[in-house]
């Protein structure tokens, strides 16, 4: 169904839950992977995929950074020749708590990781996919960003920012080539085993 042969592409958040699944996934229908992740273990990730022949390497990388993202973005295309598809992944879920109580710090968090990192991401992979003639990029937002729960209003806000992000690239991200489709938002409804902290 899928052939990702001759493509490469990059994943962040790829150390666990469904960035790890997804990496497997691409290399696994033929994608040279990048794995980015602030956490080293992105490395077992990597060395999962070459256990099963597969290309892959693993890129430390805290998405809240500039010259982080700048710098992994360019190792996509130094080690790997390009970069087509990207899958915006990597996130943090607050601990439960409503908003009059609040740390600052923990909105500044949540905010820079989920949706600032989205932002970051997304800026030089589209300047290297203009570049290389089009590109695709997913992002991974959260029935968070289309509903509202109390609890979680950091998460909520950065969610509803990943979905309204991802719309207006799309509106005016789209180059070259027959179907490069940069922006397109995943709301991820389905409650997979995960990490769920705030480190
Ligand atoms: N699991 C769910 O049910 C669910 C539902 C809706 C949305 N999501 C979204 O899916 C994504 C992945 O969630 P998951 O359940 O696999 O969680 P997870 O905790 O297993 O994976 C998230 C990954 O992001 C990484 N990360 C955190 N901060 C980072 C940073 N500053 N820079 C780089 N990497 C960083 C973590 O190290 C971790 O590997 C998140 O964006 C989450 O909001 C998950």
């Amino acid at each position: 169904m899928f052939n990702f042969v001759g493509k490469v592409a990059l994943v962040t958040g790829g150390s666990n839950g469904i960035g790890r699944a997804t990496a497997l996934l691409f290399a696994r229908h033929g994608a040279k992977v990048v794995i980015a992740d602030i956490d080293p273990t992105g490395q077992e990730t990597a060395e999962l995929i070459k256990r099963e022949r597969g290309e892959a390497c693993f890129v430390q990388t805290d998405v809240r950074e500039t010259n982080e993202v700048q710098h992994l973005v360019a190792t996509s295309i130094e080690t790997y020749g390009g970069l087509h598809c990207a899958f915006n992944n990597a996130g943090v879920l607050p601990p439960t708590t409503l908003l009059g109580d609040m740390d600052d710090a923990i909105f500044d968090k949540v905010l820079a990781v989920d949706l600032k990192g989205v932002f970051l991401c997304m800026k030089y992979e589209i300047q290297h996919m203009l570049q290389g003639g089009g590109g695709a990029i997913v992002n991974n937002a959260s029935i968070a960003g289309m509903i509202a729960d109390p609890g979680i209003s950091a998460y909520v806000a950065a969610k509803h920012g990943v979905i309204g992000l991802s719309k207006a690239a799309a509106l005016r991200s789209k180059v070259g080539s027959s179907k490069p489709h940069c922006g397109e938002a995943i709301c991820q409804i389905s409650f997979a085993n995960s990490r769920r902290y705030l480190s």
